[in-house]
């Protein structure tokens, strides 16, 4: 494993089109190698303007050439606390299966239905003869989501682009590579999922086991395959807004970070986590 960096308490992920994020000033990269093996990319450690460190990490690979089921989450994650990091923010594009998210509009979920079909490791105890059992009923970290969402709110006003922030909603992890049937899309709805991606499982459930905060910044970028008279969901779709969704994504970080890393140093933010696998660890009779 690296050796710890000095304070860099705060790690964002990038999904689908985020790949380097701004107003950062490039340190160096980093590719530790954890017993789950090496990050989808070399991590970059980077300063913000004040000087304070933040880790950014493609989820997909730098070229995005690792598919949402390959991804090594837990070496992702193990990579990132390994640095010293406390809380993640991810970015993830996802399609949207209610009528008022529009692509283009930004969410912070608060529920996920897990509908990955068990070919993703996803938890570190797999293979071990420990038997842990994390709780995970909430699993976004509830006070770095709703430290967020008054922020990336005040962001998404200022960009001038119309998008939208949603609260609580309902992300619905599937397996992939190919995108839902309408039957699927609709039975999401019909479960309550708001949102659709193939990424945030297990990469919440690890950051969960590894005690770290967790929140999920969802970019829309189609609208799914569930609206009768309209196309399926295509590739083509996705990428129409993934441009633009990047953008402002770069923005929310760049209006955050600095406060995150202080909120992370301080401890403010990370009281549900720390500590929270204490009780997790079956005993031995
Ligand atoms: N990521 C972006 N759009 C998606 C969709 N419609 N389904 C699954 N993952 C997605």
């Amino acid at each position: 494993m690296a050796a710890k960096q000095e304070n860099v308490f705060v790690g964002v992920i990038g999904g689908s089109g985020l790949y380097h994020l701004d107003n950062l000033t490039f340190i160096k990269h980093v590719n530790p190698e954890t017993p789950w093996g090496f990050p989808s990319s070399p991590i970059a450690i980077c300063a913000l303007p004040s000087g304070k460190q933040v880790a950014f990490l493609a989820r997909h690979g730098t070229g995005h050439s690792i598919a949402p089921s390959a991804v090594p989450a837990r070496a992702n994650i193990a990579a990132l606390k390994s640095l010293g990091v406390r809380a993640i923010l991810a970015f993830s594009a996802v399609g949207s299966l209610r009528e008022e998210v529009r692509p283009g509009d930004f969410a912070i979920p608060s529920q996920i239905i897990d509908r990955t079909k068990g070919v993703r490791p996803a938890s570190f105890f797999e293979g071990t003869s420990i038997v842990a059992h994390a709780a995970f009923g909430d699993p976004f970290s509830l006070k770095l989501s709703k430290w967020l969402e008054e922020r990336v709110k005040a962001v998404l006003e200022t960009s001038g682009n119309g998008a939208q922030l949603h609260s609580d909603k309902t992300i619905v992890c599937m397996e992939g590579p190919q995108f839902s049937t309408r039957a699927e899309s609709k039975m999401y709805r019909a479960w309550g999922g708001d949102l659709i991606n193939m990424s945030v499982l297990p990469e919440s459930k690890l950051a969960r086991e590894a005690e770290l905060s967790y929140a999920l910044i969802a970019t829309a970028t189609d609208y799914d395959s569930w609206r009768e008279h309209e196309g399926s969901v295509t590739a083509a779709e996705v990428f129409k807004t993934l441009q633009t969704n990047a953008e402002l994504s770069r923005k929310v970080a760049a209006s955050v970070l600095d406060e995150l890393h202080e909120a992370a140093a301080q401890g403010d933010i990370l009281t549900e986590e720390v500590g929270s696998m204490k009780f997790a660890i079956m005993p031995r009779s």
